[in-house]
């Protein structure tokens, strides 16, 4: 199975970036595992999952809505 995490901030939705232990927001510093769960605040909530879809044709689709 393919997972796909946001790379948007779940505080005030700055691009985050890989660190060396996961994830990190350089608008306010908050910072996440490779996981997407909250390692420092101030994001309240994990990075989103997104669901990938593998079609027939070798696509994939990623679905970044619900
Ligand atoms: Fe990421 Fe504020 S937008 S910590």
């Amino acid at each position: 199975e393919i997972v796909a995490q946001s790379l948007v901030c779940t505080h005030l939705g700055c691009t985050i970036a890989e660190s060396a232990t996961g994830f990190d927001c350089p608008c306010h510093g908050s910072q996440f595992d490779e996981d997407g769960n909250v390692l420092t605040g101030p994001a309240q909530k994990p990075l989103k999952t997104l669901r990938v879809e593998l079609l027939e044709d070798g696509t994939l689709r990623l679905h970044t809505k619900g």
